[in-house]
């Protein structure tokens, strides 16, 4: 009997713990509290970091305008057999890492984006790695641009903060297990910035 894609994240988060930060996917209650705190507009531009197995990409693309397009971009390579499934126009499904971001987003005719989400779990990869991709998804976002981050713990929100300071935050308790959310919004004419490795940061 073929596996079922719940089976096959639980499968994947035990040979990648880490990578995958927990063992069943997103509840429909947390995939709507992170949709409604992205707020999706008409002709956006919106990428997802780590979808899994597609639940929350789904419940993204039932929120977005016909003219809006979807980026889904996931490491594991047995998630992207049904993320491609998923088969809608406005989604383009990618394999790779998020902290190759800007070259994905050169790669299929982007520069900037008006949304992020995020379920890459910040807490168990390496910090190097969690900066790196923070970095470019700051770079990413267009002025006025949403950062939604759903997360177990709160180190997100350490290695953040000399970037993007402080984020609103709910906690979204219908979920297994219960997870922060966390959404920065990249206010027009915000300075870039480089992070130090497990540091400050420098404005550039
Ligand atoms: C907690 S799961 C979230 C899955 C799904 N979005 C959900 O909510 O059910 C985290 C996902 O992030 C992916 N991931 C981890 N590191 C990544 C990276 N550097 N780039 C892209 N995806 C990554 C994992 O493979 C996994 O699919």
């Amino acid at each position: 009997m073929p596996l079922t894609p719940p089976i096959t994240f639980l499968r994947e988060f035990l040979h990648r713990p880490a990578e995958l930060g927990t063992f069943i996917p997103s509840s429909r209650f947390l995939e709507s509290r992170i949709v409604r705190l992205g707020g999706l507009g008409e002709d956006s531009v919106i990428i997802e970091l780590g979808p899994g197995i597609g639940g929350t990409t789904r419940a993204i693309l039932r929120e977005l305008p016909s003219t809006a397009r979807l980026i889904a971009v996931e490491l594991n390579p047995d998630f992207i057999r049904p993320l491609r499934a998923i088969g809608d126009d406005r989604l383009t499904v990618h394999h790779g890492s998020a902290e190759d971001l800007p070259e994905i987003l050169a790669q299929h005719g982007l520069a900037s984006a008006e949304v992020v989400f995020s379920g890459i779990p910040f807490s168990t990869i390496p910090a190097a790695a969690g900066q790196s991709i923070l970095q470019c998804v700051w770079n990413t976002l267009a002025p006025g641009g949403r950062f939604v981050a759903y997360q177990l713990r709160s180190r997100v929100k350490q290695l953040a903060r000399g970037l993007m300071g402080d984020p609103d935050e709910e906690f979204e308790l219908l979920n297994i297990p219960p997870l922060w959310v966390y959404r920065w919004v990249k206010e027009a004419g915000a300075a870039s910035k480089v992070v130090q490795p497990e540091e400050g940061l420098i404005a550039v």
